[in-house]
């Protein structure tokens, strides 16, 4: 069993997402029974909500349903999961901050996307209706992407 965490910064735009696409990889490659995956943010500011609507309205035009309820990465995080996936470079640094016990597969998702090579997912809270499908394509991308690392080259990234 593998644990993967998906952290952005309010855990209600990115992250929500990217957990709810590798969960939908999971279910459809029959690998349910060797992940589990969440979702946080670095900040505060929104523990308890649910996604935003634009993310789940736009979700829902791809075909993917999901919720969640808002949380703020906790210092248990890094014992519970194997691997902590960053939205963004700001993300990957206050994650990297906090790291209480030297975890090392700490990440930023686009390492696993090949159109976009180590770049930021863009937060697409305060822009327009597109940014929300651009950042689907790209999470959708990645996570399947990080899904196939994980479970084909295990001795590269699970040592
Ligand atoms: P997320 O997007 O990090 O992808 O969930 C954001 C959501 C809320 C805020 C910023 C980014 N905010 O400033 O409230």
């Amino acid at each position: 069993m593998k644990k993967v965490l998906f952290v952005c910064l309010g855990n209600i735009c990115r992250s929500p997402l990217a957990e709810a696409l590798f969960k939908r990889h999971i279910e459809e490659n029959n690998l349910s029974h060797d992940f589990e995956c969440d979702s946080c943010g670095t900040a505060a500011y929104h523990i308890g909500a649910p996604p935003d609507e634009r993310s789940v309205a736009n979700a829902l035009l791809n075909g993917v349903d999901y919720t969640h309820s808002g949380k703020k990465l906790a210092k248990e995080d890094f014992e519970t999961f194997d691997f902590i996936i960053a939205m963004d470079e700001e993300n990957l640094k206050n994650i990297q901050k906090i790291n209480p016990n030297g975890h090392s597969k700490i990440y930023k998702i686009r390492r696993f996307d090949l159109q976009g090579l180590n770049k930021d997912v863009p937060d697409p809270y305060y822009g327009e209706e597109q940014g929300f499908q651009e950042v689907f394509d790209i999470l959708n991308r990645a996570t399947l992407h990080l899904l196939k690392e994980i479970y084909a080259s295990k001795k590269k990234l699970l040592r």
